[in-house]
């Protein structure tokens, strides 16, 4: 019998650790399914992202490791999904451990390391220091710009 994992995440800024953690969970069966959660969801979480919901699940849908990729529009919809899809294994990244054991009622519930040091929330803070000392930059060039011009005032 085809063994199915189903996963569910944000995905923004699609980085390493994502990855990592898509290909150990599809490695656990044979079949993977990522939820990839909508804009809406999102804000109804308080959560903004860089890229939007069409992108991401663009970029989900064409990982060589992922064999369906699904909109994620609520906390509910999991229990419907295992049963729909035929789902084996439900698996996310161990800082949610404990939270979706609930779920072992349908299906096998696993927990995987994260890889260390890469967030999504890690990049945008990065971008945030970088796109400051650009505008810092910037002021440099001006004012050099401004104090050769003065010279041929
Ligand atoms: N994940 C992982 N290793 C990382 C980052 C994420 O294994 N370094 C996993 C998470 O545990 C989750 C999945 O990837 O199961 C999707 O996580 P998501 O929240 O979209 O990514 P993060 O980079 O953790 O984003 P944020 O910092 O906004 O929480």
């Amino acid at each position: 019998m085809t063994k199915v994992v189903l996963t569910y995440g944000t995905f923004d800024l699609f980085h390493v650790g994502h990855l990592r953690l898509l290909k150990r969970l599809r490695g656990l069966g044979d079949r993977l399914i990522v939820g990839v959660s909508t804009d809406e969801f999102n804000r109804s979480k308080g959560k903004q992202t860089i890229i939007g919901f069409p992108e991401r699940i663009e970029i989900l849908q064409n990982v060589g490791c992922v064999d369906l990729a699904i909109p994620e529009s609520s906390w509910d919809q999991k229990v419907e999904d295992i049963h729909t899809h035929g789902v084996s294994i439900f698996g996310m990244g161990d800082d949610w451990t404990g939270k979706f054991d609930h779920l072992s009622e349908d299906c096998e519930v696993v927990y995987l390391p994260r890889t260390e040091g890469v967030s999504s929330t890690d990049l945008k803070r990065m971008l945030k220091i970088l796109d400051r000392s650009h505008v810092a930059d910037l002021k440099k060039a001006l004012d050099l710009i401004g104090s050769i011009v003065e010279r041929f005032d």
